[in-house]
């Protein structure tokens, strides 16, 4: 090698350390905050103080005896520490620099992505983007074109298509029963795509096993109802924790909290107006295009539609009505035993524990106007959000984790499907 190769090489490598650039969330960390020892005045003290959304970004809340998952901003940690410290909270720091996991990931992301670039199947390798995922189900529907078929349901607000694939064993039977699954409501949530194209996976080429799943009742699949924040994930470090969709709002923020735009008890409590808020719930009811779309296929499909099942990430958590209210819905019966069956068979799969309720006590907060509660009230006897682990140091678990939760998830579905088939038959 020549000398002036010699110093090349090394200016490159001086060059990609530099390009180790710093981000947003670097050194942001990420804390565990223990449920047992908190007293009801240290709940409140704390869930005031993680509303400064400067400082503090709620991962998952104390739920079913979980600890919380609490990132904390740099300027904001000698502080927060100090108060769990008089207060005898125990804790633990999850993440020491998120800032650093999230570069990492998203390198390891660009190299999974030109070592497994897209060949008409998605496998559980790597994470897809909607791009992929569209394409997917559109190759699909044309190598099965009796048994899948597409659907364009809408339009994001940047522009990108909204399309369902709805699966069936192909006997040209009408009418059938439907399971109505989304995904990808939140943008960084993920691992919520994944589970939702890997069942798209067994429904059409695991025939064998998921016949019983297919002869009385067809699937429905939206995989990304926000496709705009999903992208804006994908761009960089310090856009992948958005959740929200990307339209702008009348202030300088941008986006809306799609889970909280459903024309169902909008805006009341669990739902910001603050239009800079995570958890901001539109100028009106539906003011979001991706929105709209799934509460129009809620009301296309409800006559036949038995299960509603929307994808979240992350806590582990099988959800169902209310999550506007503590109350509890008349057919509470139907809609645990519904979940414990997912619950039971995941737990036997693989020993994961799912905590499983009425989502506004079990998750330990109230959202309004959510699109479990209004496919609920819609018609849909079972209405559920799945909120599925978490598995790492970032917001979702590494891509090395994808395939174990996914076929996790799909044990759980599969489960609560058939116990939707033997609780509600084709009429
Ligand atoms: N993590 C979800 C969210 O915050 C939970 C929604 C549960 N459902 C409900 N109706 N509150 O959007
Ligand atoms: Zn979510």
């Amino acid at each position: 090698m020549t000398v002036g190769w010699v110093f090349l090489a090394l200016s490159c490598l001086s060059l990609s350390a530099g390009l180790q650039r710093t981000n947003k969330y670097e050194g942001y960390k990420v804390y565990e905050v223990s449920g047992k020892a908190r007293s009801v005045a240290f709940a409140e003290t704390l869930s005031e103080l993680v509303k400064n959304a400067s400082y503090y970004e709620v991962f998952s809340e104390f739920n079913g005896g979980n600890p919380a998952k609490i990132m904390v901003h740099p300027q904001e940690q000698v502080n927060f520490v100090q108060l769990m410290d008089e207060n005898n909270v125990q804790y633990d720091i999850i993440n020491r620099n998120v800032g650093l996991t999230l570069s990492r990931q998203f390198e390891t992301n660009r190299m999974l992505r030109q070592w497994f670039p897209y060949n008409g199947r998605l496998g559980t390798e790597r994470y897809y983007n909607h791009e992929e995922i569209n394409q997917f189900i559109e190759d699909l529907a044309r190598e099965h074109p009796r048994r899948a078929f597409l659907k364009t349901v809408g339009r994001s607000y940047e522009g990108r298509w909204l399309k369902t694939i709805t699966i069936t064993n192909g006997d040209a039977r009408r009418n059938k029963n439907v399971i109505l699954v989304d995904g990808g409501f939140h943008a960084r949530e993920w691992i919520s795509p994944a589970a939702a194209t890997y069942l798209i996976n067994q429904l059409v080429y695991n025939l064998e096993d998921n016949a019983d799943l297919l002869l009385d009742f067809d699937w429905v699949i939206l995989p990304v109802v926000n496709p705009d924040g999903y992208e804006y994930t994908q761009l960089s470090e310090d856009t992948r924790l958005w959740r929200k969709t990307r339209k702008p709002s009348s202030s300088d923020c941008i986006g809306t909290d799609p889970n909280r735009n459903f024309d169902f008890h909008w805006n009341e409590e669990g739902a910001s107006d603050d239009p800079c808020d995570i958890t901001y719930a539109g100028a009106k009811a539906f003011s979001e295009p991706e929105a709209l779309v799934v509460g129009d296929l809620i009301h296309s499909y409800v006559d036949r539609g038995q299960m509603y099942l929307t994808l979240h990430s992350y806590g582990s958590l099988i959800l169902y009505p209310w999550g506007w209210t503590a109350a509890v819905p008349d057919t509470e019966e139907d809609l645990h035993e519904v979940a414990a069956a997912g619950q039971s068979a995941i737990q036997e799969a693989t020993g994961t524990i799912y905590t499983i309720g009425p989502s506004t006590t079990t998750i330990n907060y109230t959202a309004s106007g959510a699109s479990d509660d209004y496919a609920f009230n819609a018609g849909f006897p079972i209405s559920f959000t799945m909120e599925l682990p978490f598995g790492g140091k970032g917001f979702d678990p590494p891509a090395s984790d994808i395939d174990s939760i996914v076929k996790e998830t799909w044990v759980g579905i599969a489960a609560m499907a058939r116990k939707v088939i033997q609780k509600y038959p084709l009429a």
